[in-house]
């Protein structure tokens, strides 16, 4: 079976979408239920699959969330940016997503049992790596279906207190929140990114490989 093609395109234009989100159009639980039974079968460390996908599709749920996230939002927009962050589009397209995260049909908060505070660096890679992966592989598998998607984070600068409005017990870790929706229009494109090889060491730190290129 040759399945490289559709899946490298998937791999290459599954990007953060902000601004083409249908926020008219309702994603069937089943839908996501569906992209979820995928995600699990992403990596964890010591196959302990210590996760919990908490779903809202709900006013209260995601209007309170929302709220953190905006919060959250406000203080990082309106802050120099941290230096290598490229000024763009993306500003602009984020302060959209901040303004309508609570209209999204649905967002999924990616959890995992344990907590990183004070652990060493093993633990603290062997927590986020047992659940990022799942969040990335759920974001490409609603991809395939038409809908889009965004990894966020800044909700968790409140992520007491969006604990604490959803029950989710104190030795828990939030690790990403993925705000979804049908997209609009066709396709995407893959972005501009450095090439790989810019980025990569070979045989020791700094040490690119030698390719005859000038
Ligand atoms: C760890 C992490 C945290 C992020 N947090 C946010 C966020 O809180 N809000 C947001 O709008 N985008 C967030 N993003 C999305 C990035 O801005 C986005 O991936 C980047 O601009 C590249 O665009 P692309 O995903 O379309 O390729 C986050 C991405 C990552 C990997």
């Amino acid at each position: 079976m040759d399945d490289m093609e559709p899946i490298d395109h998937i791999l290459t234009t599954t990007r953060s979408v902000r601004r083409r989100l249908d926020l008219t159009r309702a994603v069937a639980p089943e839908v996501i239920e569906q992209c979820l039974e995928i995600a699990i079968q992403a990596p964890s460390g010591s196959d302990r699959q210590g996760w919990e996908f908490v779903v809202l599709t709900e006013s209260e749920p995601k209007l309170a969330i929302a709220e953190l996230y905006r919060r959250a939002f406000a203080a990082y927009i309106g802050a120099p940016p941290a230096p290598g962050t490229p000024i763009s589009a993306v500003r602009a397209s984020a302060t959209l997503l901040a303004e309508q995260f609570h209209l999204v049909p649905a967002m999924v908060l990616f959890c995992y049992a344990g907590r990183v505070e004070r652990q060493s660096a093993a633990a603290q890679a062997a927590l986020y790596g047992s659940i990022l992966p799942a969040a990335w592989s759920f974001m490409l598998a609603l991809r395939a279906r038409g809908i889009g998607s965004a990894w966020t984070t800044l909700h968790l600068v409140y992520e007491r207190e969006a604990a604490a409005a959803l029950g989710i017990p104190s030795d828990w870790t939030q690790a990403a929140l993925i705000p979804l929706a049908y997209f609009t229009g066709t396709g995407f494109k893959p972005a501009p990114r450095a090439p790989a090889r810019t980025k990569t060491s070979w045989n020791g730190w700094g040490r690119r490989r030698d390719t005859g290129e000038v």
